[in-house]
């Protein structure tokens, strides 16, 4: 998959995204047939247990991407940039978007909206490195979105939202995440760009969609968003498969002979 394939996609069929952050889930995820692996900055929530998406590192994003990397050979591999190596300090962007494609071997990188994300956008796209855009509920600053809820419900922040997206095709983005945006705002941002709009939380008009492999697979524990389809339990699956070996052990069934040398 190429950032050509991926955007001529756009009108023709929808584009299908999701996150790894380890060789298995990404072979599996690569071999099921998505377009896109992202390789989240939601690595800090999902599998480190951090409260908040800014604490990761550079260094933790390049360890899982490397792995993830193994895994993928199909799909176009993104690489998410955190907070502290682009927002927290700008003069860190292009060498660390370098470091998702000499070291993590990524196809491109995501950022989110901040005030800079034009300038940073044009400097990684200038340095060879592909980017994608990110707007709407933009997890990194949330803080100063009000927190964790859907943007642009009213008309101000939904021109404002519009004008960010065009910003960022403007400056180079070859597609944008649109996160926890109502579904007419999305529907707007879509027919108003050339490039595609991949959503999370911003209904059935966007070009692709793209959910966190853990939520799909019910792995999050506690309060699930709306926008959130777990399409199997696995947390309680593990919770019983765990259970049943427990079992077994304390009751001498496991192993049995079919499971032992002679
Ligand atoms: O970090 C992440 O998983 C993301 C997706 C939700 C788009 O940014």
């Amino acid at each position: 998959m190429t950032i050509q394939d991926i955007q001529n996609k756009k009108h023709r069929e929808k584009i299908i995204m999701l996150t790894a952050y380890d060789y298995a889930t990404a072979r599996a995820v690569d071999e099921s047939g998505v377009d896109i692996v992202l390789v989240g900055d939601s690595l800090a929530n999902v599998v480190l247990g951090l409260e908040n998406t800014r604490d990761v590192t550079m260094d933790e994003m390049i360890h899982h991407t490397k792995a993830v990397r193994r895994g993928v050979t199909n799909a176009l591999l993104v690489g998410d940039m955190p907070y502290l190596v682009y927002q927290a300090d700008p003069s860190l962007a292009v060498k660390s978007a370098l470091r998702f494609k000499n070291e993590g071997g990524c196809n491109g990188v995501k950022i989110e909206w901040f005030d800079r994300a034009v300038e940073v956008s044009k400097n990684i796209t200038a340095a060879g490195v592909a980017v994608m855009g990110h707007v709407g509920l933009t997890p990194q600053t949330a803080d100063q979105l009000g927190g964790f809820k859907v943007q642009g419900k009213d008309q101000q922040e939904a021109r404002k939202i519009l004008e960010q997206a065009k910003q960022l095709e403007k400056a180079g983005c070859f597609a944008i995440v649109l996160e926890c945006i109502p579904s007419s705002l999305a529907k707007d941002i879509t027919a108003s760009l050339s490039i595609p709009t991949i959503g999370i939380g911003a209904g059935i008009h966007c070009d692709g969609q793209v959910l966190v492999i853990h939520d799909l697979l019910g792995l999050t524990p506690g309060h699930r968003p709306k926008f959130v389809k777990a399409y199997v339990e696995l947390g309680e699956s593990i919770r019983r498969a765990v259970s049943a070996f427990k079992n077994d052990v304390k009751d001498g069934n496991f192993p049995d002979d079919g499971h032992s040398y002679h």
